[in-house]
């Protein structure tokens, strides 16, 4: 006689049970995966379902000392929030003189000169500059290097060399406090 023929109903039972629950894991595991994998799509598609509910984004300033940056989320887009040193600012404020491709005033593209924030998207073809991290290339103005095709934005977030055509736009921002903003 059989191993097999030799166990008890209730053996059968339970390992017939654990086959449905390995199955039954795997299916939820396969399902979850695929969500994940086609939200980012759904979301680039219907920024407005997902979206509205965070039209408005507050960030604490506290923690993000002088000459650092973090990025935020708003609105489904990264939004770079930079704490510039005085000497970025005053970089910043003397390129107002040059000839830039989308003229814009620092001072316009600031409520507080120490804070600079942007969506830190570029303008050219939508990748992500980067600049935000110790350590990655700033570009030829100090700023922020669109490694795609080339762009170099200024420490006002202008786009000074490359293709893009504008400059990192600055959303609708105001002071909550001395160290809160809220962004939209
Ligand atoms: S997407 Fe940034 S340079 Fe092309």
């Amino acid at each position: 006689m059989s191993d097999t023929a030799n166990t008890p109903p209730s053996s059968k039972i339970d390992e017939q049970s654990r086959r449905d629950f390995l199955l039954v894991t795997t299916a939820t595991v396969g399902t979850v995966g695929t969500a994940l994998a086609v939200w980012p799509l759904i979301d680039s598609l219907n920024p407005a379902a997902d979206t509205l509910a965070l039209a408005t984004t507050e960030v604490d300033l506290t923690p993000i000392e002088e000459g650092q940056s973090i990025t935020v989320v708003w609105q489904g887009k990264p939004v770079f929030v930079r704490h510039r040193t005085g000497a970025e600012i005053d970089q910043a404020k003397k390129d107002d003189a040059e000839v830039l491709p989308d003229p814009e005033k620092d001072a316009d593209r600031t409520v507080r000169p120490k804070w600079l924030v942007m969506v830190g998207v570029c303008t050219h073809l939508g990748c992500i500059p980067l600049g935000q991290k110790e350590g990655e290339p700033k570009g030829e103005y100090g700023g922020w290097f669109c490694p795609c095709h080339g762009s170099h934005y200024d420490t006002s977030g202008r786009i000074r060399k490359g293709p893009a055509p504008t400059n990192l736009p600055v959303p609708k921002h105001e002071f909550l406090t001395d160290t809160t903003i809220k962004i939209g």
